[in-house]
């Protein structure tokens, strides 16, 4: 049966036993390479709904028509997410990525040695591994069997005239069999979970701020987050926290006069709550590490950078709990659509050497910025 002439069918994903998440769906019966606009519609609408959807068999799709299907959330949006930002070399995201020659707002990420892949030759990819990143990590002979949440993020400049991207696609071309690895949070809980080696983790931004208490939410609802001028180079002496969820304070930020130039109106204050362009609910979002100073509703700024992060983890914090990350389980094939401003993801797992992984990744930086709350309050 081609996929082209099937009719268009969403279906939620449903949880395991244990799980609490209420998010996500598959979409099956639409043809990426040969997008109408119904079929756009019916994404769209299903994207804004359930968050994270999963397109099975999309082996074929071409860098093009992935670059094509993320752009069409806001046409008017052209560059990667990350513009050309990822040319700092000191940025922490520089190692990570490979751009596809011929379609450069699509980049290979992944694991191990690659001999050919979309114009480039000779590769190597590497996994981000938590012991890169975080200031405690899990010993060397437990390395294949646990793992954490490497980095909670959205994927986003946050400096600059790059506004948070609204999707990113991540597409599954090559994955390595099935081993399961258990995902520690290491963070004085004794919460655990259990993951498919190399899983992409989602937790939503709308459920984590559903669980606050009504003091918590008015407090979300009227605050402002001021994100770091080059976030990612101003991190990169700074350790994160266990859970991945925020980085721990000990003044190795880098100085502000070490950076690149910082131009002040290039510094992103945005709402802590983004508002569903259909559903009109909030989401919780944050990008934890990259956070620097609180605008509170009365016209407080907390700067105090350790305090900024106790209040920011622990708003978040219960939204990563086991029974709500969602924790993708790949196959080569899957195409994984996220609402890139309703959710919060994590890279999980440590590979070995010769386990190679290669995914494509797709994101464009948006022309608008998010919209926060209708009514601030004071
Ligand atoms: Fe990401």
């Amino acid at each position: 049966m081609s996929s082209a002439t099937a009719s268009p069918l969403v279906t939620p994903l449903t949880a395991s036993e244990n799980s609490k998440v209420d998010f996500g769906a598959s979409i099956s019966g639409i043809n990426i390479e040969n997008l109408t606009d119904a079929d756009f519609d019916i994404i769209r609408s299903a994207l804004y709904t359930h968050q994270v959807i999963v397109f099975k068999n999309q082996s074929h799709v071409s860098p093009k028509a992935q670059f094509e299907l993320t752009q069409r959330f806001d046409p008017a949006a052209t560059s990667y997410g990350h513009g050309k930002t990822l040319d700092a070399k000191r940025s922490i995201l520089h190692p990570d990525l490979k751009t596809i020659p011929h379609q450069p707002q699509v980049q290979v990420i992944g694991n191990g040695f690659v001999a050919e892949y979309e114009g480039l030759t000779n590769f190597r990819l590497r996994h981000p591994h938590h012991r890169t990143f975080h200031a405690t990590t899990i010993p060397a002979a437990e390395d294949l069997d646990c793992t954490r949440f490497y980095r909670w993020h959205i994927d986003a400049a946050l400096y600059g005239d790059l506004a948070p991207p609204v999707a990113t696609t991540l597409l599954a071309v090559r994955v390595p069999s099935g081993r399961r690895q258990l995902c520690r949070y290491d963070d004085g809980s004794a919460d655990v979970l259990d993951v498919p080696l190399g899983t992409t983790a989602f937790a939503s931004g709308y459920a984590m701020y559903e669980r606050l208490s009504p003091a918590d939410q008015a407090l979300a609802r009227s605050t402002l987050v001021e994100y770091a001028p080059h976030p990612y180079i101003w991190m990169s002496g700074a350790k994160s926290r266990p859970d991945g969820l925020g980085m721990v304070s000990e003044g190795k930020e880098l100085p502000l006069d070490t950076l690149p130039e910082v131009e002040e109106d290039k510094i992103q204050i945005l709402p802590m709550c983004w508002r569903n362009p259909e559903t009109g609910k909030l989401a919780l979002q944050v990008h934890p590490s990259a956070v620097r100073r609180l605008h509170l509703g009365d016209g407080t700024v907390v700067d105090d950078l350790a305090e900024v992060r106790e209040i920011v983890h622990r708003l978040q914090r219960p939204g990563i709990a086991p029974e709500l990350v969602y924790a993708h389980d790949w196959e080569e094939g899957d195409l994984v659509l996220f609402h890139n401003r309703g959710v919060l993801h994590s890279v999980v797992g440590a590979f070995a050497e010769d386990e190679v992984r290669l995914f494509r990744q797709c994101n464009v930086a948006a022309s608008h910025f998010p919209v926060g709350p209708e009514v601030v309050e004071a």
